[in-house]
């Protein structure tokens, strides 16, 4: 197939690799120009992991262009643009929109849309409406990748939502995917009920991680713990035990983004979801908390003390660091300088701290003499402090249970709080 991908973010460029290592001549467009430089001399604007490697393999099937007219013979345009929050909460659909507009002209007779930006119910028939071609099908596709495991989920997906009534579409997309994901896994529904799958299933995942955050905070007032908590949850195969993990509360681009739009969307339709809404309200409300529980702690230090940040992503695996919970918390702690080491998203956090933080080349260089550390993001890279030996009395607040609390407890100099412990 040929195949046009437009927006060449973190849903778009995996996507468009993906789709080429299936065979597809693809073409993803970008009006960036700056991010097209990037793409055009070989490189991946972003860090995600296997991408650069995967492009690498498959770059004679993948071009990309800034011009829209570069899908003249697509049979299929994938739009992934950004579909940022408003400021009242609402999804801003001013990028989807134009994309659909900026198409229109050049799609072939009989072309399939499909959306891959999350997108409120009824926007592809507003996308339909803009194109206004009866040739032209207008199908919503939910993307469920995460950042830092975009590529393992393209490959290997729970599932693939193809959202139209009309059969022989259906067919053709599904034909896309017959030869690499299992047959069961692809389903059809209709536009609206594909568009409410993408939105219902982060606002769950979002609730589920809201709900361990606040059973966390009561295992520190009853003494009990809530990685065991999670555990024996977990293994009743009707809760399942991936996203219980306790911590700062969700971030990235996602999550909050859409609790906030499907709360919105919920609302104009004359819907109270409250569970949805108490979700958002106390995420957010969490990482203040926490950067009010580590001001606790440095208010007993000496003003020559030394405060150590591991982690500013949202998540591992990632340079994103859009709504992470690490940036808020940073910011908010009342000290200076703080000394701040992440192995990707550094870059990314320059643009948005202030000048309090001062950043290191490594996690050794940021812990050195350190009187309290603070775990953020849960990199796997930052379990080396299992290892370390520490010189001085040192406090380490590990807020994603990341690191062994067997190994740490017993550690010579070392002080060690977790999330949800007493
Ligand atoms: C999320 C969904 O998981 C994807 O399925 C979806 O495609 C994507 O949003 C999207 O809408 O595009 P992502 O934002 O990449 O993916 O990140 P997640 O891995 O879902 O993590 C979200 C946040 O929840 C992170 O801040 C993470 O640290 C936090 N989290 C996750 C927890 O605090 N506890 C957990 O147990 C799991």
């Amino acid at each position: 197939m040929k195949i046009a991908v437009i927006g060449s973010g973190y849903v778009g460029l995996p996507t468009a690799c993906g789709l080429a290592s299936f065979g597809n001549d693809v073409v993803c467009i970008d009006n960036n120009e700056e991010k097209l430089k990037i793409l055009n001399s070989g490189t991946m604007p972003l860090y995600e992991e296997g991408l650069q490697e995967l492009y690498e393999e498959v770059k004679d099937k993948l071009k990309f262009s800034g011009q829209t007219s570069d899908i003249n013979d697509a049979d299929l345009i994938i739009l992934a643009v950004g579909t940022p929050m408003a400021d009242d909460g609402s999804a801003n659909l001013q990028y989807i929109f134009q994309a659909a507009k900026d198409i229109t002209p050049h799609l072939k007779n009989d072309a399939i849309v499909a959306t891959k930006s999350t997108v409120p119910i009824g926007t592809n028939d507003e996308i339909e409406r803009i194109i206004n071609r009866s040739d032209i099908h207008v199908v919503s596709m939910p993307e469920f990748l995460r950042e830092g495991y975009a590529l393992h989920d393209f490959f290997n997906p729970d599932r693939i939502i193809i959202g139209t009534d009309n059969e022989n579409v259906y067919n053709r997309i599904r034909d896309i995917y017959i030869s690499h994901i299992p047959a069961e896994r692809i389903i059809q529904t209709n536009r609206h009920s594909a568009e409410l799958i993408k939105y219902a299933s982060n606002a769950f995942l979002a609730t589920k991680i809201q709900f361990i955050n606040e059973i966390s905070d009561l295992c520190e007032q009853i003494d009990a713990d809530v990685s065991d908590v999670s555990i024996g949850m977990g293994m009743d195969s009707r809760i399942g035990r991936k996203f219980l993990n306790a911590g700062i509360g969700y971030g990235g681009s996602c999550f909050p983004k859409d609790t906030n739009a499907l709360e919105y969307m919920a609302r104009q339709h004359g819907v109270k979801l409250g569970l949805v809404s108490s979700t958002i309200r106390g995420n957010h409300d969490r990482r203040f908390n926490i950067a009010s529980r580590i001001n606790d702690q440095i208010k007993n230090l000496d003003a020559s003390a030394k405060v150590a940040v591991l982690g500013l992503a949202f998540k591992n695996g990632t340079d994103d660091i859009r709504y992470s919970p690490a940036i808020d918390i940073i910011s908010n702690i009342n000290y200076k300088p703080i000394y701040a080491y992440d192995p990707k998203a550094m870059q990314n956090a320059k643009k948005v701290l202030s000048s309090n933080v001062t950043y290191t080349k490594s996690i050794q260089e940021c812990v050195k003499g350190a009187d309290i550390i603070v775990i953020l993001t849960e990199w796997p890279e930052f379990k080396e402090l299992e290892n370390a030996e520490f010189e001085k009395p040192t406090l380490i607040l590990d807020y994603r249970n990341l690191l062994d609390s067997g190994k740490m407890t017993i550690k010579k100099n070392v002080t060690y709080k977790r999330i949800g412990q007493k």
